[in-house]
């Protein structure tokens, strides 16, 4: 995997009649303190979002309904495409590493959990900005 991400399987309570239910906790299944959360829907198929990269906010992404492609890539690793097509199936994204969300499907939900508060100047929305300070940050 790109370095600062990982896949994340999720435990359900599932039952042949009633369904699924599944879980999370602050610090448990969601690895950090969780401060804020979202949801994404209505994506065209077509569209794309996301070209960003954070300095410090770690995020775990799970599709709840449907299915998306999550893009992941930074300086000097193959780009990786993870498909997120579970709802037991999350993504954790660390800092500094530049994700394009793609490919949703028709009433694809993507639900996101974040580590801190929402904060624009967090994020990197030029790519070149993005490399420069990628390679600063993965030389410490
Ligand atoms: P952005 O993170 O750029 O969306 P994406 O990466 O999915 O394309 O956010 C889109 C808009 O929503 C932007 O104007 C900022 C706003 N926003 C908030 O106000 N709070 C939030 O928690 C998030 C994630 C976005």
């Amino acid at each position: 995997m790109v370095p600062n991400t990982r896949i994340l399987e999720l435990g359900s309570f599932s039952d042949e009649q009633y369904g699924t239910l599944v879980a999370l906790e602050a610090t448990k299944e969601i690895p950090f303190e969780v401060r804020r959360a979202y949801y994404i829907y209505g994506v065209p198929e077509n569209e794309t979002r996301g070209h960003h990269s954070h300095n410090k906010l770690e995020q775990v992404l799970i599709c709840v309904s449907g299915s998306v492609t999550i893009a992941l890539s930074m300086p000097g690793e193959n780009e990786e495409e993870v498909l997120l097509d579970s709802p037991t199936k999350g993504l954790y994204i660390g800092p500094m590493v530049w994700r394009v969300m793609k490919g949703f499907s028709e009433g694809a939900v993507l639900l996101v959990f974040a580590s801190e508060y929402f904060d624009e100047s967090d994020y990197i929305r030029d790519k070149d900005m993005y490399f420069i300070k990628a390679k600063e940050y993965f030389q410490k």
